[in-house]
């Protein structure tokens, strides 16, 4: 890893200079190729890969083949459930929900209650399950097929994920995990495992199935060290390698560093009233300048700035829209106070209609989980 910037699962720190992760990660460009295919199979292009926030891939290639020929494919996505969700992690799941659209697939969706509990030292196995119903929430309100999609809980599919578990973990030593992760001998056992379970969803739907199925995971950038590992090993226990296809990290409103539910004033989450909105979009970080007459006469900075970073990445859809705002923010025409005003209503008026669909996700939420077998019957 690069000393000026910090990506891993747990940290995301500094200016992230994606093309040179790609390298260091050994993945792949989402290039013409790629983008041809979704074109030809979805018809209509996701602003998320036209602006190339969905930038990196591994075996993409082999996921449309599969569809092609008729094999198929399934989804498969996570979160982490250390707190409430915020907007950075809406986006793997505003494109994986336009994948399941468009390719009418199967989705299984991991929430780490035990990650969450094993990596946080304030956190009990009690909130984090409680996160996780709340993220789950958020995960039906994103509008997901009900009749194909699986949430479920690590510490409550145990005996299904264990069993999958195990295997991964045999053939993952403890060099590989420290290498990868950065673990010492300090690290409590249950941290070392833990990528086991990751792992093992990627395998979950074929076990299900009984033969074998190839899954794709939408995720940012900074998960894709479990991935390598479960890639290493995966036709070693007679599974599929996932297919990766990798988003880049929503800045927090501070305007630097990734969107973290541990800065909870410079990140935006689902469940804020518009008076928050307002309030942390009115602090956030913007290319402005010290005053109006100089912003007038030298222009902002809109790669700098935290505001028209979020429209870029989810909030102004329209690419006409979004160039004028830059040229005339570059002019000085544009002054920061209505950039902020313009994004408050629409994050406003996106979450409103998100906190409905969550409230109402209460009442479903069942429809959507799995459950152990041995769990029904008792
Ligand atoms: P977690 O909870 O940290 O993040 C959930 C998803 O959101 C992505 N993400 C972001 N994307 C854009 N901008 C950000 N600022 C940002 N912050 C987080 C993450 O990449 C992730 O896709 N260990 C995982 C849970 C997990 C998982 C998975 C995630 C289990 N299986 C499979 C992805 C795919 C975690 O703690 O994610």
């Amino acid at each position: 890893m690069p000393d000026d910037f910090v990506v891993t699962p747990w940290e995301v720190k500094g200016d992230i200079d994606y093309e040179r992760l790609i390298q260091t990660f050994g993945t792949q460009k989402v290039d013409e190729a790629i983008i041809g295919k979704f074109t030809e199979h979805t018809g209509e292009l996701h602003t998320m890969l036209k602006r190339g926030i969905f930038y990196s891939h591994r075996d993409m290639d082999k996921i449309f083949k599969d569809f092609e020929t008729g094999k198929g494919f399934v989804l498969y996505t996570g979160r982490g459930p250390s707190g409430h969700t915020h907007l950075g992690h809406l986006m793997p799941w505003i494109f994986t929900k336009y994948i399941q659209d468009k390719f009418g697939v199967e989705l299984y969706f991991q929430l780490t209650d035990d990650e969450k509990f094993l990596f946080g030292p304030d956190l009990t196995l009690e909130d984090t399950k409680h996160f996780a119903y709340e993220n789950a929430l958020d995960i039906i309100a994103m509008g997901f097929d009900k009749d194909k999609t699986h949430i479920f809980l690590d510490t409550e599919y145990a005996n299904q994920m264990y069993n999958i578990a195990i295997r991964v973990s045999k053939k993952v030593t403890f060099s590989t995990a420290k290498a990868v992760f950065g673990f010492d001998n300090s690290t409590n056992i249950g941290a070392i495992w833990f990528t086991s379970m990751q792992a093992a969803t990627s395998f979950l739907p074929s076990v299900l199935k009984g033969q074998n199925i190839r899954c794709l995971i939408p995720c940012a950038i900074d998960q894709d060290p479990h991935f390598r590992v479960t890639r290493d090993i995966a036709e070693g226990i007679g599974f599929y390698k996932p297919a990766l296809i990798h988003c880049k990290m929503l800045p927090s409103l501070a305007g630097s560093d990734k969107m973290s539910a541990s800065l909870p004033n410079t990140s935006i989450f689902t469940i804020d009233t518009p008076k928050e909105i307002k309030k942390k979009i009115g602090n956030a970080f913007t290319g402005g300048c010290a005053s109006v007459e100089e912003q007038k006469e030298q222009g902002g900075n809109p790669e700098i700035c935290s505001v028209f970073q979020y429209l870029y990445y989810i909030f102004e859809e329209d690419e006409d829209k979004l160039a004028e705002r830059k040229s005339q923010c570059l002019s000085g025409e544009l002054l920061c106070g209505y950039c902020k005003q313009y994004l408050t209503e629409k994050v406003t008026t996106f979450l409103q209609a998100h906190q409905e669909r969550r409230e109402a996700a209460r009442d479903i939420i069942e429809d959507y989980m799995l459950r152990d077998c041995l769990c029904k019957e008792e």
